[in-house]
């Protein structure tokens, strides 16, 4: 039996957090140990984002380190995961002789196989990727908790043209809704109480298994299901694709949350047909006031790009004219950031260094301030919130997130459990946190029973 024990650091998005857990999960299944002590490990893993410059630095400074530690205990196995693996095979394994394996996202199966490889003194490398591995079958390592997620879908064909996605994780491919959702009947019995859908573009989820068509609206309305009391969040929506049955559903029930990710990247027509994203604003702004229609209360968060080829200071401005239009409840908001092997990577990267650091905190600043007021507006109001925890700053405080996805503090009290959903009358608000007293618990059951029977 084997009796190795593996350590993993996760960079990047939610998908690479969802897929570590399908890793460890894998590799429990081999006779792996999971430890969260690097210096009892005898593989150490690194699950990688390319998704910007920066990311990509941080990953090699870690693996720099990793490198000290194996000069030491040469027995100890390094490998890099995700994204970066097949851009960077040559060289991390060739050139610069860091790693001993690099393992893309479509080849976790084969892993153990890999890691056996390189403790033979070989380099096991598997940076293949798939038109069909979702995982379906894989059971994810979690630990105990409230908050889970499941990758729903992989892959993305977009094409942004400034996105290495569709080029490090492949063409889009689904699960099939049974497994989804029998997962999620296994978080509801062990107790979890909030399980995010995850996607690169959740609405482009179909599974097709014998040609029964269900979409990313069908999916929610199963999984939301399963237990009235499991909170059900997803990500990420393409403009694209948000169809109103999807937008029906979610007004639908009560336990998927009112709160929709749509990011929308910059607010000039010309710099979104330069990044191919298929939507004018025009047509975007529409969307959201539908989605306000038909979802009362409904939230919105994005992703913001400054600093595109060619963007002018106008469209920069019409970037924070959309921003106060739609006052989004949160942004991440970032430097345009070339990608080797993208469309946008043959575009000359124009707008100087300080350009886009400055329009960068702009939107920053802006969105700090919408986010602000939003929170002000919440005061004297009641919001349903589940419990995840004590504060970090102090025990004598609870905290918890509410449905649209904003940090709750109330003052702890022995009748208040972890995981119970409360109903919080605010009376302060920072730009990101609010601040509220216990005005009595919440029976998510009834609620919706009430709503919906
Ligand atoms: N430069 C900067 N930001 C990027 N994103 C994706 N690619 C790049 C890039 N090359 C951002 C987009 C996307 C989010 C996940 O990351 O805003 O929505
Ligand atoms: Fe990248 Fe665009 Fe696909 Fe999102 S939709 S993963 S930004 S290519």
């Amino acid at each position: 039996m084997n009796n190795n024990k593996v350590y993993i650091e996760t960079y990047g998005c939610q998908m690479n957090l969802a897929d570590t857990e399908i890793v460890l999960g894998i590799l429990q299944n081999n006779g792996y140990r999971v430890t969260k002590h690097l210096e009892d490990a005898d593989v150490i893993l690194v699950n990688t984002c390319s998704i910007r410059e920066n990311a990509e630095q941080r990953i090699y400074g870690r693996l720099g380190n990793f490198k000290t530690i194996k000069d030491q205990k040469p027995d100890l196995v390094v490998g890099v995961l995700g994204c970066m693996a097949e851009r960077l095979r040559s060289d991390l394994v060739d050139k610069k002789k860091i790693v001993d394996v690099v393992v893309g996202p479509d080849e976790y199966r084969r892993l153990p196989e890999l890691i056996d490889v390189a403790f033979n003194g070989d380099k096991g490398i598997g940076i293949k990727l798939s038109k069909s591995e979702t995982y379906d079958d894989i059971i994810p390592h979690r630990e105990d908790g409230l908050q889970a997620w499941i990758s729903v879908m992989r892959g993305c064909d977009k094409f942004c043209t400034f996105c290495v996605v569709p080029f490090t994780r492949g063409r889009e491919r689904s699960r099939t809704l049974t497994s989804v959702v029998d997962e999620v009947k296994q978080l509801s019995v062990r107790g979890f109480k909030e399980v995010t859908l995850l996607g690169q573009n959740v609405n482009s989820y179909l599974d097709n298994e014998a040609r029964n068509n269900k979409d990313f609206a069908d999916l929610l309305a199963s999984c939301a299901q399963v237990d009235r009391t499991v909170r059900i969040r997803f990500t990420t929506s393409h403009p694209q694709d948000l169809s109103d049955k999807l937008l029906h559903t979610i007004a639908e029930y009560p336990n998927i949350c009112n709160y929709i990710h749509l990011p929308v990247q910059s607010g000039s027509n010309r710099i979104l047909e330069l990044m191919n994203r298929t939507y004018t604003i025009e047509h975007y702004l529409q969307l959201i006031e539908k989605a306000r229609k038909i979802i009362p209360g409904v939230s919105f968060s994005t992703d913001i790009i400054s600093g595109f080829p060619t963007e002018t200071f106008e469209d920069h401005i019409m970037t924070l004219d959309v921003m106060r239009e739609v006052r989004y409840d949160g942004a991440y908001m970032f430097k345009y950031s070339p990608r080797e092997g993208t469309k946008a990577y043959k575009m000359d990267d124009d707008i100087p260094e300080e350009t886009k650091t400055k329009r960068l905190q702009e939107i920053i600043n802006l969105q700090q301030q919408i986010s602000f007021e939003l929170n002000q507006d919440l005061i004297g109001k009641e919001v349903t919130v589940l419990v995840e925890g004590f504060s970090r700053k102090s025990d004598k405080f609870l905290s918890g997130r509410s449905d649209t996805n904003k940090v709750v503090i109330l003052p702890a009290n022995d009748k208040i459990k972890i995981g119970d959903y409360v109903r919080v009358k605010i009376n302060k608000a920072t730009s990101a946190t609010l601040f509220g007293e216990f005005k009595g618990f919440v029976n998510l059951l009834e609620e919706s029973l009430s709503l919906t029977g």
